[in-house]
């Protein structure tokens, strides 16, 4: 019989738990021996579910860890003028340190307008320009949520990244752009993978760390995994599952995960992987935040 091995499940779910708690420590501190209580400002625009579910998580967890929280939604037909002085109101009040725009807005808004409205100081989705910039030279500041939370996961499972390929497959702003600069940051040997990419499996074979980011369900498959790879699984793709009663969904990663356990070292679950860890990156940045607004060294296990 031969042997098989089964990768570690990278346990995202209770990581975030965790880094909340280091978070309600540091906005305590904050208050304690500064008098700053941090706040997060999220806008929402029109009505899609999935959307309101993700920012009525987010507002949630907001108070959990002891912040200041403002959740403002406005309806389907608001027009950009009105989002904008929203966006100027909030860059102007003491008492918000983050701004998140929850993305898509609808097609009468230009969400480049809407990001380049946004004080880069309280930026804490990481998508101004600016602040594009500060995470690819090394200042501090707000990082990517996502790629944060996928850094902090690697770092802990891994211990040093140095010297490790990366295979990043995907070329967003949101996520496999921000991926490239901090895993380069941190010594690894990158490559970005995308659509156009020729013969994406022998890419992916040559990776020590596969970080998926394509938005296309289980596209990434088991024999493509380096024995002893780590996996980083980004997507998530809700799918129909009829078989779980009429109008249910499921979710589902970017990576086949059933054949890949098989073969990696270690691979992060859907749902239950990166998902958690984006929220709390972002509360990690509204401490970030607060702390630069205020002329304070930011804590250093919160960042990149
Ligand atoms: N929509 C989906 N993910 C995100 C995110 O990380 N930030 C914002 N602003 N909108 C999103």
């Amino acid at each position: 019989m031969t042997a098989t091995s089964t990768a570690t499940i990278i346990d995202g779910k209770s990581f975030a738990e965790g880094l909340r708690g280091r978070i309600a420590d540091h906005v305590a501190r904050l208050k304690a021996e500064h008098g700053i209580t941090a706040g997060l400002a999220v806008v929402i625009v029109g009505h899609d579910p999935g959307s309101q579910v993700y920012v009525a998580q987010k507002a949630k967890q907001t108070v959990e860890v002891g912040m200041h929280s403002e959740k403002y939604e406005l309806p389907e037909d608001t027009s950009e003028a009105e989002v904008l002085a929203l966006v100027h109101k909030l860059n102007a009040d003491p008492a918000i340190h983050g701004i998140l725009v929850q993305m898509p807005v609808p097609k009468q808004i230009d969400p480049n307008k809407v990001i380049e409205a946004i004080d880069p100081a309280k930026d804490v989705d990481c998508f101004t320009p600016a602040n594009v910039g500060k995470v690819q030279i090394g200042l501090p500041g707000p990082v990517s949520c996502t790629p944060l939370g996928c850094l902090m996961l690697l770092r802990d499972h891994l211990g040093t990244l140095a010297g490790k390929h990366a295979v990043i497959i995907g070329r967003s702003n949101l996520v496999g752009k921000p991926m490239m600069q901090l895993l380069l940051r941190d010594n690894c040997t990158v490559t970005v993978a995308h659509s156009r990419t020729v013969d994406l499996p022998s890419i992916v074979r040559q990776a020590d760390i596969v970080v998926a980011a394509v938005g296309r369900p289980e596209m990434i498959k088991g024999d493509w995994i380096k024995p002893g790879a780590t996996v980083i699984d980004v997507g998530i793709n809700r799918i129909d599952a009829p078989e779980r009663g009429p109008g249910k969904t499921r979710l589902l990663g970017d990576v086949e995960f059933a054949s890949a356990k098989e073969v990696a070292g270690a691979i992060t679950p859907v749902p239950g992987g990166v998902g958690p860890m984006t929220i709390a990156c972002l509360l990690a940045n509204t401490v970030t935040t607060a702390c630069l607004i205020n002329g304070l060294v930011p804590p250093s296990d919160l960042t990149a």
